[in-house]
């Protein structure tokens, strides 16, 4: 892990949603700092809160059903979650910058590539014009557009996936932004499109030295450019650490399901392997470790209160929320009492 200090914190970050009378936590106190130059890959089953994460650090939540965001996202000495709506918007798309799943989502489909991306000049950089025009085909180099000129005066629907997914990136890249959250940027692509973006992502980290969250769900992809992961559970952020330390020991149960393959950094190309039981709804959330009914080394004490985060092989940067690892006396005692009956 660097050294250096993080470009950005996320202190407890709770996201909860109003859904009928009851109120869902779909991320749950979740910690992690981004650095300079680094990819964090997120991962996790689907539905464990992922892209609520991101959608929650952009403030752009469906509200309803969102309920106000807790926490702390920390950005240059500021807390994002309380700026006001003015002062996020001039971070947003300018200094983090996000890329979706669907292209379509963030492509209007009614107006040119080159008039959309024409407007993130004109709004995030103030240039206007011809210097404007000019920066919109320089974007769509940087992303190996071939004819970046004529593709310009394109409409969306007039492109391939791939080609979308390389207009988004360069409208998320355009204003060289510090962070970038990457939301499945790769799912919707066939593997060799997918390679080529996985590729200008990393080319471009490396000249703007920019951070990364990349959501993925593909193992495969983690390997390839995560420096630092973080495995979501149910809304809960329940191991994290460097990219050696995951994939060399997986601590928590889950992870070992998730990961369940050769502990390979080389290997693991596989998606995400499916564990024993079913994710439950997060209007049941199970009491104690919210994996306990799923887990095959579960302990009378996982079923109930909540469960520390313990640091795993005495590594600062290497974190599981499990008992398994408390290395207590006590717990120790406990375990060889337990261990028979379970
Ligand atoms: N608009 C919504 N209304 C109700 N529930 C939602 C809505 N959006 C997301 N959720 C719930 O929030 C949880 C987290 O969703 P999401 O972050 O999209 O998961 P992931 O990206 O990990 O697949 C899901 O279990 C889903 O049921
Ligand atoms: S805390 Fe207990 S139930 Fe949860 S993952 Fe660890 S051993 Fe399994
Ligand atoms: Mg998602």
């Amino acid at each position: 892990m660097t050294a250096s200090l993080p470009i950005l914190s996320v202190k407890n970050l709770t996201t909860r949603l109003q859904i009928g009378n009851s109120i869902w936590t779909i991320v749950d106190h979740l910690n992690f700092d981004l650095y300079r130059g680094k990819t964090l890959a997120l991962v996790g089953e689907s539905g464990c809160g992922k892209s609520m994460t991101a959608l929650s650090l952009m403030r752009i939540l469906p509200s309803p059903p969102a309920l106000p965001i807790e926490g702390e996202v920390l950005y240059q000495g500021r807390n994002l979650l309380s700026i006001n709506e003015k002062e996020m918007r001039a971070i947003r798309g300018a200094k983090i910058s996000m890329i979706f799943q669907d292209p379509m989502g963030a492509l209007n489909p009614v107006f040119t590539i080159g008039s959309q991306l024409i407007e993130v000049a004109e709004l995030h950089l103030k240039i206007y014009g011809e210097a404007a025009l000019a920066r919109a085909i320089e974007a769509l180099d940087q992303v190996g557009i071939p004819h970046p000129e004529k593709r310009i005066n394109d409409y969306p629907h007039q492109l391939s996936g791939g080609l979308k997914q390389r207009v988004m990136i360069a409208m998320a890249l355009m204003c060289e932004p510090d962070i970038l959250i990457a939301d499945e940027p790769t799912t919707a692509l066939d593997v060799t499109i997918q390679a080529q973006v996985l590729d200008l992502m990393r080319r471009l980290q490396r000249e703007k030295g920019m951070a990364i969250l990349l959501i993925t769900h593909d193992m495969g992809v983690v390997a390839d450019m995560a420096d630092d992961v973080i495995v979501m559970y149910m809304a809960q952020g329940i191991e994290k650490g460097e990219i050696f330390e995951i994939f060399d020991h997986r601590a928590h149960p889950y992870t070992m399901g998730l990961f369940n393959s050769r502990p390979s950094i080389q290997t693991n190309k596989g998606k995400l392997k499916s564990i024993k039981g079913t994710v439950p709804s997060f209007n049941q959330i199970p009491s104690g470790c919210r994996f306990h009914p799923r887990c095959p080394f579960v302990m009378p004490k996982c079923r109930t209160g909540a469960v520390p985060d313990f640091n795993i092989d005495s590594s600062p940067t290497h974190l599981a929320k499990c008992w398994l690892y408390d290395q207590t006396e006590e717990s120790r005692l406990s375990w060889e009492l337990n261990k028979d009956t379970n």
